[in-house]
């Protein structure tokens, strides 16, 4: 049976991850090199240091560790500035409707993320309340693929790990789920998130009666 279902926030519930890459890219371009749109799958789900460190590679730089925080923290005033004017207007689609199903069906619901944001995020599209347990970047020390985030979440929730599905757009984020014993549901392409219990484009597609097939 299924008793919690832990979701990602970037990518997931709200389309952050179009922030996070005109960040990213508008830093290489300062920097001197590209970055598309295919490099930033990369990214997906991967702190913001080891994003910085991967963001690096991609333009053959080599930093010290102060020049890489300033940058990272040059980085992260962008996106605030940009989350800054969120509101729920920018749920994605069918993922509020899909969260209030679950509820009214006494299935818990935890945030597992690893940005240090999410609570800017979530106060600004209205969705703290809709919470049992949130887990993001400020309390987990270890990053995806590693299962903390999810792992601490069914914890916080007192359910066990093989009753819960993690709903994530990273390959990072299936890998962290798979490693955390939960089932999990892809949200974007079967190309990156293959090794998921099953691919959606959107969470418009889903209903609870699917989730409990899984
Ligand atoms: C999420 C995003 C990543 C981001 C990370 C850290 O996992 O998918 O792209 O780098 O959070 O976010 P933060 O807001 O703390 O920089
Ligand atoms: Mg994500």
């Amino acid at each position: 049976s299924i008793t919690a279902c832990l979701f990602d926030l970037d990518g997931v519930l709200v389309d952050t991850a179009k922030y996070h890459y005109i960040a990213w890219k508008r830093l290489a371009g300062e920097l001197g090199f590209d970055f598309t749109e295919q490099d930033n799958e990369r990214l997906k789900g991967v702190s913001r240091m080891a994003s910085l460190d991967i963001l690096l590679e991609i333009g053959g730089m080599t930093l010290d560790e102060e020049a890489k925080l300033a940058l990272a923290e040059k980085k992260n005033a962008w996106y605030v500035e940009y989350i800054s004017k969120m509101d729920e207007s920018e749920i994605l689609p069918g993922a509020l409707d899909f969260i209030q199903a679950l509820k009214a069906r006494g299935i818990k619901v935890a945030l597992g993320s690893a940005s240090k944001n999410a609570m800017l995020i979530l106060n600004n599209t209205g969705l703290t309340p809709y919470f049992d347990a949130i887990i993001d970047g400020t309390k987990t020390s270890q990053a995806k693929p590693d299962p903390e985030v999810f792992t601490m979440g069914a914890h916080e929730l007192g359910v066990q790990p093989d009753t819960c599905v993690v709903f994530e757009d990273a390959e990072a984020g299936i890998e962290a789920a798979t490693r955390a014993g939960m089932r999990s549901v892809g949200i974007g392409s079967p190309e990156t998130l293959g090794r998921a219990s099953i691919v959606l484009s959107s969470l418009e597609e889903f209903t609870v009666d699917r989730l409990l097939e899984l």
